[in-house]
């Protein structure tokens, strides 16, 4: 497998840094971070995702400790193509931005590749292709040892990642937010190496938030705009299926993981905790993650199970 580092006990289980970097979800302390990152690298975890554009950088720099000390064992994905100004987001995806975002990258990394490096979302400015090629060319100059795309609508891996080319592809994907038809793409002719991310949406899919256990999101936090988090729908849904995971015993977040893992066409699942605490709740419920629908089903049971997979519109 292409994207597998050696020496890892969990190669599906990828940690991601967004939230670490203590902007847009609220406080993280930095010193939680860093426990959390080494808890995770002693547990086994070699694959880390983060981008220059999560909390201006901040969540990159995070990873400098883990990279000194263990930069070949590790393996870390990083993202160009979003940036910036001000308080605004522009896409910025030509050949000359992504390799002056892949730069500073490097520099904030302090290291002279990556192990994989994404476009973090098409630029409407700029053909894909384009886009691919500037990574294609990083590739071989050395720069990243793989290239990669996040948030491709179907045609568009159709169109643009070749047959049985097993390319990296970002994926949101979760039981509220699917994207079933994108996986399904990407899975045809074997072109993608399907990493899903925010598997938890944001949050609201983890431990103690059935409705009435919902934080109240600070004024800076942009998951106040989050369609879900505000959907009495998807409330009614969390509620059941808070209920349902009770009866079991099962935190909720471990099961929305299993159901990820077991999804089909899904390679990989990058999880955003902030704490140890909350990364520790997921890996006790490790050996769900790489079991069998029906022993997840016996585990779990039938309603629960049906409960994850009854899609919910808002
Ligand atoms: N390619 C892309 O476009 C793209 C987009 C988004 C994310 N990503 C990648 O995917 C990673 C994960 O995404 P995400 O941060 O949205 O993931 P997520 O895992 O869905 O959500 C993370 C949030 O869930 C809560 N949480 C985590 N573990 C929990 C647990 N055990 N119990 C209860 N709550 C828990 C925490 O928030 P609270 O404690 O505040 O509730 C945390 O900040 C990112 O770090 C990034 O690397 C990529």
């Amino acid at each position: 497998m292409p994207l597998q580092s050696e020496g890892a006990v969990l190669p599906r289980l990828w940690l991601g840094t967004w939230s670490m970097g203590g902007e847009g979800f609220g406080f993280c302390d930095a010193r939680d971070a860093q426990a959390l990152l080494e808890y995770a690298f002693k547990a086994g975890v070699r694959h880390f995702d983060t981008a220059g554009f999560y909390a201006h950088g901040k969540s990159e720099k995070l990873l400098i400790k883990l990279s000194k000390y263990h930069r070949g064992s590790i393996f870390i994905s990083s993202k160009g193509g979003l940036e910036w100004e001000g308080r605004n987001v522009f896409h910025r995806a030509s050949p000359e931005a992504l390799r002056q975002s892949l730069q500073q990258s490097l520099k904030r990394l302090r290291t002279d590749y990556l192990d994989l490096y994404q476009l973090h979302w098409p630029d409407p400015k700029v053909p894909i292709g384009e886009s691919l090629d500037a990574l294609r060319e990083f590739q071989q100059e050395g720069l990243i040892r793989h290239w990669g795309v996040c948030n491709l609508m179907a045609k568009q891996v159709e169109l643009h990642i070749p047959e049985f080319a097993g390319i990296a592809h970002q994926v949101h994907h979760n039981p509220i937010h699917r994207s079933d038809d994108i996986l399904q793409a990407g899975e045809q002719q074997a072109r993608c190496y399907h990493l899903v991310y925010s598997p938890l949406e944001q949050g609201l899919l983890g431990d103690g938030k059935s409705s009435s256990g919902l934080k109240v999101l600070g004024k800076k936090d942009f998951r106040r705009s989050n369609p879900y988090f505000n959907s009495s729908r998807i409330r009614l849904w969390l509620d059941e299926l808070h209920q349902l995971a009770e009866e079991k015993t099962v935190p909720v977040a471990a099961l929305v993981l299993a159901w990820a893992f077991n999804f089909r066409g899904v390679s990989g699942v990058i999880v955003g905790p902030k704490t140890p605490c909350q990364f520790q709740t997921l890996l006790r419920y490790q050996s769900f993650f790489q079991a069998e629908q029906a022993m997840l089903i016996k585990l779990c049971g039938q309603a629960l199970w049906q409960h994850l997979h009854n899609p919910v519109n808002i």
